[in-house]
């Protein structure tokens, strides 16, 4: 005998909203009847007895608590997967960094974000301090030329928290505003020091030849050729880490399948979502 949890009931309730059916849920655990697990996840556990007791065959799934591009995303430079020149082109940067204008390009799902996240930690920016630690995200479609003046401007300014290098993160660069191509143009070429501008787009061909002149660029690879064997390492570890079991690996290759495009092109946020679509609609029981 073990125990239902308000944890498991929690996995369950998160389950049952992504369309899982509580029958179903309930036959997993061998839980009878369902309709008492249904008034369970409805209404929780009884204030009195915090822990209802049924027999639990099959091991239920404990997922993070954020989505899982948020809880498996690479936390430094060496944990980039699947781009070992982008990686080693990095760690060089590191090693002896400048302030520099660089362009992220490659299919989206990648790591083109990530890595420029990556890189500013290992610059020392400090993430979590929003606004003071050193980075600053220009969102795609707020590349109006008053948001690049002011991510400018504050360049030029030490920041209250972390290293004092300074990192803007522009994202989608390519919907850029011809204003605000024109005022980077003219302020990639004289950046302060301890900066660095990092854009990132999945259309490289649609900048300006001026403005990729004026980058250093880093081509992401997307192929799933390139990308599988990571691809495979991401999902072992995401599995062992929500099931403390070893993914089978005919469910890897279906879910390496499923985030690959019709053009061959693998995409690792995809492959998250699609895990963690199948730990919470199917648990352990995939497919
Ligand atoms: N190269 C990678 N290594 C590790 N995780 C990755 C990688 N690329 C993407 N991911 C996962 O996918 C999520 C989205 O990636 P992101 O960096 O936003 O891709 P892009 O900017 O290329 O569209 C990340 O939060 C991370 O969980
Ligand atoms: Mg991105």
């Amino acid at each position: 005998m073990t125990t239902i949890d308000a944890t498991t009931l929690e996995t369950f309730r998160q389950r049952r909203s992504l369309g899982a059916r509580v029958s179903d849920l309930a036959a997993e655990i061998g839980f009878s009847p369902w309709q008492k697990l249904d008034k369970l996840i409805r209404h929780g556990l009884p204030a009195k007895s915090k822990q209802e007791t049924v027999s639990v065959p099959i091991p239920i799934p404990r997922l993070p608590a954020e989505a899982f591009t948020s809880a498996y995303k690479p936390r430094s430079v060496a944990d980039i997967l699947g781009q070992p020149q982008v990686r080693a082109a990095l760690q060089t940067f590191v090693a002896s960094p400048r302030s520099s204008a660089m362009l992220f390009t490659g299919p989206t799902g990648v790591g083109k974000t990530s890595a420029a996240l990556a890189l500013a930690v290992e610059l020392g920016c400090e993430l979590d301090a929003t606004g003071i630690g050193g980075v600053r995200v220009i969102a795609s479609g707020e590349q109006t030329a008053d948001s690049v003046r002011q991510a400018l401007n504050q360049l030029y300014y030490t920041t209250l928290r972390g290293s004092g290098w300074k990192v803007i993160i522009v994202n989608e660069a390519d919907r850029m505003h011809p204003a605000a191509e024109t005022i980077w143009l003219d302020a990639l070429e004289n950046l302060p020091s301890k900066s660095v501008v990092i854009f990132t787009t999945n259309y490289a061909e649609r900048l300006s030849d001026r403005f990729r002149d004026r980058c250093m660029t880093l081509e992401f690879e997307g192929a799933r050729n390139a990308l599988g064997v990571d691809a495979r390492r991401l999902l072992a570890f995401v599995w062992r880490d929500c099931t403390k079991q070893e993914i089978p690996s005919r469910v890897a290759d279906q879910i390496i399948t499923e985030a690959t495009d019709s053009k061959g092109v693998l995409s690792y946020r995809r492959l998250l979502q699609i895990a963690e679509r199948e730990l919470l609609t199917k648990g352990t029981q995939v497919p």
